[in-house]
């Protein structure tokens, strides 16, 4: 029995057996989503495998249950690679995400913007990304499943379902190109410039290695950022990690909608 089963069990056995359609990892501003679903909230501290607790964020909980009729698991936290210099932190969690028998997941994060159309508050749906960090999740891999094509590795398919719930519900939602930068440092001005020209919409520390991971695993996968800021240089705000989580919320709300109103035509 690998690690990943053994997990799912215990889940299986504190949740219930029904199997998950969905998994959700909700990035800064977003926690309220997960407090909203209809079943048991378990601390990452108690699941084998899942990133330490201490260091992954504010609700280090996976919860379980019910949200607008489908039967998901959202993960209130995730681990970065900044934070222990291990960009397949999240894999074990996603495998017992797999075994609980999810077939897609949605990322959400935080993200400054380099486009003028998009600013703080706003959204934006990954069309692509751009892994600007040289790291890969899936270095020290062994079988030949490592070799994972990307070509589509943002669904076409959830895109446009998502697009749709943005719709319905009367919500601008742009795509563009997310680059992942490793942080924790914040990027230069010049290193915002450089990847404007290489084509990024904006940019992050998070999602890209979860993307990898998922596509590896075999999950159909969708990310919507919430922009807070302006990326360096293109504003005369101040970035730092203060005014990335004041700021999350102003999307979160807009995101929580479109979310739950895809669920509801997924129910
Ligand atoms: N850069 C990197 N990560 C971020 C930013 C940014 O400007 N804003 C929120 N997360």
């Amino acid at each position: 029995m690998t690690d990943a089963t053994r997990t799912a069990q215990l889940i299986r056995a504190r949740a219930g057996e029904e199997p998950v359609r969905l998994g959700l990892i909700l990035g800064s501003g977003l926690g309220h989503l997960a407090h909203a679903v209809e079943g048991v909230a378990i601390p990452y501290g108690e699941l084998p495998g899942f990133p330490d607790a201490r260091v992954s964020g504010h609700n280090p909980n996976l919860h379980i249950g019910m949200l607008e009729g489908v039967r998901v698991a959202v993960f209130g936290a995730r681990e970065h690679y900044y934070e222990n210099g291990n960009a397949s932190a999240m894999r074990p969690a996603l495998e017992v995400l797999r075994e609980l028998g999810a077939v897609e997941l949605i990322l959400t994060n935080a993200a400054g913007s380099l486009r003028p159309d998009i600013r703080p508050g706003d959204l934006m749906l990954l069309s692509d990304h751009i892994n600007q960090s040289g790291l890969n999740p899936l270095i020290g891999e062994k079988t030949d499943a490592r070799f994972v094509p990307m070509t589509e590795a943002h669904s076409p398919r959830l895109r446009a379902a998502l697009q749709a719930a943005a719709e319905a519900e009367g919500i601008a939602l742009p795509e563009g190109v997310y680059a992942w930068y490793s942080g924790p440092s914040f990027e230069t001005p010049a290193e915002i410039r450089m990847i404007r020209l290489l084509g990024g919409d904006a940019v992050g520390m998070s999602t890209v290695p979860e993307v990898i991971l998922a596509r590896f695993l075999g999950l159909e996968v969708a990310a919507i950022s919430t922009v807070t800021n302006m990326a360096a240089g293109l504003s005369d705000e101040k970035i730092s990690h203060e005014h990335t989580k004041a700021m999350a919320p102003l999307g979160a709300a807009k995101l929580e909608r479109i979310l739950r109103r895809y669920l509801r035509a997924l129910g």
